[in-house]
């Protein structure tokens, strides 16, 4: 037996009880457009959470293996991915899909120049589309074999255009597979940062948690369920291990001081957020000192929707 086949399981009584008195009710409203001016004018932050994501895990398999299973490909398919972002997901999938045809759909033009550069030259065809998902008139009914959305499904403005949108270019026998979270994950990260900013009384408006509270592994199913007949719910597990603090703060500044330097904090200076990392890197600096490294547990997944 390998020790893949059985799924890694990070989940303690401790982490939970964490959870229950650090993940607020309410999360973040980022729209697309925000997104898009605020976050993803290039890719150099998307670019350094998918590195420390790769670096620092502890689960062997990594999120592109989980989609390529999800994908379930032939390798001749149609593919459409929603946010493709840098393009990393698709450079991944696309040996999978030697004669097949992707597109990459995104509303930040400089995601899609980023995927453009990544996938120049190979030799599966390949077409990129700006639009927001959910206005998918660029496309035909049945158009598409698959189609993916990978950790960007909380930023669409309209979910059940999207999924409307969705259900319409895929061609019947095809899937739709959603990748998102559940409101949980990195609970570590949370009580850090919540723990700085009570430190600091910050705004009330700080204290709220991922946007992907909007659409998580939790309530999508929810949502889906209007337009599609199958919803398969599939969690996996990793825990991100940081022996050197710096490393975490690349990535706690590459997802925008857990949100709050995106929208919610915009107006607030930049000494505030430089006080708000001091104290989160003396936290997780303590934390390394006790145990021997920082441990952010992933609770993630995706929704296979046909
Ligand atoms: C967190 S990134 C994920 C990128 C990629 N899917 C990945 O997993 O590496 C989210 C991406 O979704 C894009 N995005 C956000 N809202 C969108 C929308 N309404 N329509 C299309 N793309 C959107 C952003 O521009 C960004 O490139």
């Amino acid at each position: 037996m390998s020790f893949t086949d059985t799924p890694l399981d990070f989940r303690t009584p401790e982490l939970d009880a964490l959870a229950s008195v650090v993940i607020p009710e309410r999360h973040f409203e980022l729209s697309a457009e925000d997104a898009r001016d605020r976050y993803f004018t290039d890719t150099s932050k998307l670019d350094a959470k998918q590195l420390v994501h790769d670096r620092f895990r502890t689960n062997p398999l990594a999120l592109h293996d989980h989609l390529i299973a999800a994908l379930d490909l032939r390798g001749t398919e149609e593919l459409l991915d929603l946010g493709c972002g840098n393009g990393e997901m698709l450079a991944r999938i696309r040996p999978y899909l030697a004669a097949g045809h992707l597109t990459a759909f995104d509303i930040a033009p400089a995601a899609l120049d980023a995927a453009r550069q990544r996938l120049d030259g190979v030799a599966t065809p390949c077409d990129f589309v700006e639009g927001s998902a959910d206005d998918l008139r660029a496309f035909a009914d049945d158009s598409f074999d698959r189609v993916m959305a990978v950790y960007m499904a909380h930023y669409v403005t309209d979910l059940d255009a999207c999924f409307a949108e969705v259900r319409r270019v895929l061609r019947p026998e095809g899937r739709f597979v959603l990748a998102t979270d559940r409101t949980d994950s990195m609970v570590e990260m949370w009580d850090v940062h919540f723990a700085a900013l009570r430190d600091m009384n910050a705004p009330e408006a700080l204290f709220r948690a991922t946007p992907k509270g909007r659409i998580s592994l939790s309530n999508g199913t929810d949502q889906l369920a209007p337009f599609f007949a199958s919803i398969e719910r599939v969690d996996w597990q990793d825990q991100l291990q940081f022996g050197k603090a710096e490393h975490f703060m690349a990535f706690y500044r590459s997802c925008d001081h857990c949100c709050a330097s995106s929208k919610p904090g915009a107006d607030l200076p930049p000494a505030f957020f430089a006080e708000l990392e001091e104290r989160v890197h003396a936290r997780v600096q303590a934390s390394i000192a006790r145990t021997g490294y920082f441990a952010l547990t992933k609770y993630t997944g995706h929704l296979i929707c046909s």
